[in-house]
């Protein structure tokens, strides 16, 4: 172990070495003189052998002039378990079992830069062990649907969230010697025909949401890759996106690194070489010998290829190599990861509602668990982000524990939810409804939950979703709670008002019939290896629950945005999906010609944008529609007291300052967030915006000033004449609460 950790400190070293004045983009060219020898003694088939997968999930380095291969990774939020050369199907190593850590959105619930950084250098180290050289992560694309598939990967429906938690874990993770390859980029906010569905929006929008959370973690990240999504964005894919890949992230942003497709994601040679694709993932049919002979008719030219290989080469010499006796030599899975994960869980957790119910009191000596979400792992499954953990610690698991010797806790499933494994990538992906979760409750089962919750002093039920409903590949059809829950809880809150609802879902949920049936509700998100230990300390109030809505509960799926504008799903109907049709043994045997020709003669799915820049919490506040739960909301078991707001404008930024009280008898987090409103603005602007936050920490009675800056740069909007960032003078209104509906102060400051 000792050689491991002097070798993870080297690589430490390595990261910082190149330290200086120089941007963290422009630090990758420190190399550019050794790369261009390199590349000089480098013949034309070992330049483009650099450009496409070498397996599954490496591509190649060239052996004969020491550089070595590139080895990747899924995240984002566990080393994934090591796959088998030619595909996805594990290679049944034992030293391979990560630290599960929270989902994204879970992460994001804890709203703490400090926890993303930690995250990050968790994963970092993680990957080395593993012998990887970039992590297929962070995951940060904008939570635009409800019922979008990836929504549990994501972080926020906010951009600024998004990007603060972004940057930081690409720092963390980077700052361990390992690249980020931060994804996918960019409008990739459903997966219904992820694979060709063209997302349709205005510059203002694209720049001010949905790059936003990229922009950041690229240029003040340094992050190394850059995975382009599927999709198209306004007509072009983006894995050949001359405005997304040159124009603006190497163009605008400076991006010195190189850029990885969606596996399945490259669509030519042509497009993908003149427009900012480096590595095709997988196979070689685009950027493979299609380029040789590309160059031999003149239509390339091998200074393109040199620059491909240089920005790869930037990052190979970014990060130092794993030597093979070094890597999978000991568990991946490592104590203070897990440690990391439970801190994160403890932070992320969510009290929605509590009418009395918690903590739970020492005089409760029988509790019903009901729920099978109370015993499932949420580990695997949902298909590339699943990880294989060295352990997961389930809610049950973590309430016994807990409970303690004189604490009877007793259990019954109430539902059965249908799940499964994503196989290899099978001929068509069935459509998940066709095993959905939709079916009515089951009387067996109900009865038998409703018998145990008789004579329980509580009741705690886990409802909620899993990783077959809510998953990659797929969007949910709606936000209802599945497996006739809503039933069952009718049924047990009939029979014990003492009960309290945990949510285990990656995403929001319908509470419609739920909140009137429960006196408490805590979201718990899919919270990692801890998070069963992290939950039941918050129930049993050993520490007050600290986190905060990063999206929006909608009262109905309607109310959102985009179900709200008719933009989704697809009005035209679906096309045919990309993604599951290359998977289909006679499109995969066809020639590249054969294959475009077919592709071309399906229908076009498109998404329209048109709700603009009025996304979750912004549409709902400016359209005065009443959210469920708002974006931000999280309550404690104590208050807070917000006093003695200030702000002041100079010219790099607004300075907010305020004193935050704990009034309550227990420490405890609160997460004080600051919006900006524009009430003479001659430009149009949501209600309000989140410009900054900040988690602060206070003992019982504890009083804290809190200073809060909002960069200048970040009240800027995109102006669609000039095609420029402008910034609007005049009065802002500094709005700052506990959540996007809980403004305790407001103050006003002229920029
Ligand atoms: C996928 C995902 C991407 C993942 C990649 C490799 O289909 O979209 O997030 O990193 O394949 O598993």
């Amino acid at each position: 172990m000792k050689k491991i950790a002097l070798f993870l400190a080297s690589a430490v070293l390595a990261a910082a070495a190149c330290s200086g004045p120089l941007s963290p983009q422009d630090k990758l060219t420190v190399n550019d003189k050794k790369i261009n020898d390199l590349i000089a003694q480098m013949t034309l088939e070992e330049k483009v052998n650099m450009l496409h997968s070498k397996t599954n999930m490496s591509s190649a380095g060239v052996e004969r002039l020491g550089i070595a291969d590139m080895n990747y990774a899924d995240g984002p939020f566990g080393i994934r378990e090591e796959g088998q050369p030619n595909g996805f199907m594990s290679a049944g190593w034992t030293l391979d079992s990560a630290t599960y850590f929270p989902t994204g959105s879970a992460l994001a619930a804890t709203w703490s830069e400090e926890l993303a950084y930690k995250y990050g250098t968790g994963m970092g180290k993680e990957a080395r062990l593993r012998g990887k050289d970039v992590i297929l992560g962070p995951a940060v694309n904008i939570q635009r649907l409800p019922v979008g598939g990836r929504t549990y990967e994501y972080l926020s429906e906010d951009p600024i969230l998004s990007a603060a938690l972004a940057l930081k874990y690409t720092k963390g993770c980077q700052d361990e010697g390992t690249a980020v390859c931060i994804k996918h980029f960019a409008v990739n906010n459903q997966e219904t025909n992820r694979g060709s569905v063209d997302a349709q929006l205005d510059e203002r929008t694209l720049r001010e949401i949905y790059l936003k959370p990229f922009e950041r973690a690229i240029i003040e990240g340094g992050a190394m890759s850059v995975m382009p999504a599927y999709n198209k964005v306004n007509g072009d894919y983006c894995s050949e996106n001359e405005h997304l890949l040159n124009e603006i992230l190497r163009g605008e942003w400076g991006f010195k690194g190189f850029t990885v497709s969606d596996w399945g994601g490259t669509h030519s040679t042509m497009g993908a070489m003149l427009h900012g694709l480096n590595v095709q993932m997988t196979g070689d049919n685009y950027l493979g010998q299609p380029v040789i002979d590309s160059i031999a008719t003149g239509a390339l030219t091998e200074d393109l290829v040199d620059e491909k290989v240089r920005q790869i080469l930037r990052v190979r010499f970014a990060i130092q190599p794993v030597p093979a006796d070094v890597a999978n030599t000991v568990m991946t899975s490592q104590p203070e990861s897990q440690q990391i994960a439970k801190e994160v869980a403890e932070k992320s957790i969510v009290l929605l509602k509590n009418q009395g119910i918690l903590p739970i009191a020492k005089d409760v000596k029988k509790i019903a668990v009901i729920g099978q979400n109370a015993v499932l792992k949420t580990q695997s499954g949902g298909m590339g982000a699943g990880v294989k953990a060295l352990y997961e610690v389930t809610p049950l698991e973590g309430i016994c524990k807990r409970a303690g010797e004189g604490v009877e806790v007793t259990y019954a499933p109430g539902y059965k939810t249908i799940s499964f494994r994503w196989g290899p990538a099978p001929a068509t992906l069935a459509p998940l409804e066709a095993r959905s979760n939709d079916e009515p409750a089951d009387p067996k089962l109900v009865a038998e939950a409703v018998a145990l919750t008789k004579d329980a002093d509580l009741v705690i039920f886990f409802g909620g979703t899993n990783k077959s409903i809510e998953t990659e590949g797929s969007d949910r059809k709606n936000i209802k709670l599945p497996c006739g829950q809503e039933e069952l809880i009718q049924a047990l809150y009939a029979a014990n008002k003492n009960l309290a609802t945990v949510l285990i879902s990656g995403g929001p949920t319908d509470l419609q019939v739920l909140e009137p049936n429960s006196p408490a509700i805590v979201q718990g998100w899919w919270n990692g290896t801890e998070g069963g230990t992290a939950l039941a300390e918050v129930l049993f109030g050993d520490i007050a629950p600290s986190g905060k809505l990063p999206f929006t509960f909608p009262v109905k799926l309607e109310d959102s945005p985009a179900y709200a504008m008719g933009n989704f799903p697809d009005p035209n109907g679906a096309g045919g999906d990309l993604f599951s049709l290359m998977f289909r043994p006679d499109v995969l045997k066809m020639s590249n010609e054969e294959r475009q020709a077919f592709l071309a003669s399906l229908p076009k799915p498109v998404s329209k944008y048109t709700e603009r820049f009025y996304v979750g919490y912004r549409w709902y506040d400016t359209k005065e529609v009443k959210p469920m739960y708002a974006f931000g909301h999280g309550l404690s078991y104590v208050t807070f007291d917000y006093s003695d707001v200030k702000a002041q404008a100079s010219k790099e930024n607004v300075q907010v300052s305020l004193t935050v009280k704990n009034e309550g008898s227990m420490p405890a987090d609160e997460v004080v967030q600051v919006y900006v409103a524009r009430p003479e603005s001659k430009v149009e602007w949501p209600a309000k915006e989140l410009k900054a936050f900040q988690r602060v920490s206070l003992k019982a009675g504890e009083l804290k000033k809190v200073t809060l800056n909002v960069p200048m740069k970040e009240l800027r909007y995109w102006n669609e004449e000039s095609n420029a960032w402008e910034l609007e003078h005049g009065k802002l209104q500094v709005l700052v609460g506990s959540a996007s509906d809980d403004i305790r102060l407001n103050t006003d400051v002229t920029i």
